[in-house]
């Protein structure tokens, strides 16, 4: 069996800086971009979003065009510190704290919009992938686009002390999203949930 723990914090203390600049070469990060954008330009305009794990806050000049009030949050001070050397003067238009997405600073329904990419799947022990959803569920009032992963082939529900990783099937997901009270608007390389 594969376990996995949470990387958090101290996996990316060393890797922050680096970390959108390798990811820059890979075409799946470039597909990502163009569905998240994609994605946002059909919802309505003028949004309170939270995107959790913040990351390099890549997908902030979306959420700027779009008119939206930006939150953040990440364990790593470190990969704070990254976006805002990536986003220059957009990271002021954003207000971000580190935390811990299985913990939520935040009230319940307080963001129209929960976006959360290259987490839930791989970074976080499965157990803890539902406790962060239910988590992200809970604050939002609206939307959320998180990103998951279904199997090419098989159905298998993970260990709770092993990575999500692409084991469920697609219909195993939705019947997941729906034990949380969601509904799933579109699945695509990133699943859209109400
Ligand atoms: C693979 S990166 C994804 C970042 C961004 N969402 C993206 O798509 O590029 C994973 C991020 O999760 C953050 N992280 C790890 N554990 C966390 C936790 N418990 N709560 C919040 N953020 C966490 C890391 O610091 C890192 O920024």
């Amino acid at each position: 069996m594969k376990s996995t723990p949470p990387k958090g914090n101290t996996y990316y203390k060393g890797r922050a800086k680096n970390y959108e600049k390798r990811r820059l070469k890979q075409p799946w990060w470039h597909t990502e971009q163009q569905e998240m954008q994609s994605l946002l330009s059909n919802l309505p305009r003028d949004l309170t979003v939270l995107d959790v794990p913040f990351g390099t806050g890549r997908f902030v000049p979306y959420y700027v065009d779009f008119g939206y009030n930006i939150s953040g949050l990440d364990a790593s001070n470190e990969m704070i510190a990254a976006a805002q050397e990536s986003l220059g003067a957009l990271f002021q238009k954003c207000d971000c704290r580190t935390g811990d997405a299985a913990n939520l600073p935040y009230p319940d329904g307080a963001f129209e919009l929960v976006v959360s990419t290259r987490f839930l799947r791989d970074i976080v022990v499965f157990g803890m992938a539902k406790k962060m959803l239910a988590e992200m569920i809970r604050v939002s009032s609206r939307y959320a686009i998180i990103q998951l992963g279904n199997a090419i082939e098989g159905d298998r529900l993970p260990n709770d002390d092993e990575v999500w990783g692409g084991n469920m099937s697609k219909d195993s997901i939705d019947r997941l999203l729906a034990e949380y009270g969601v509904k799933v608007l579109g699945s695509g390389p990133i699943e859209f949930i109400s």
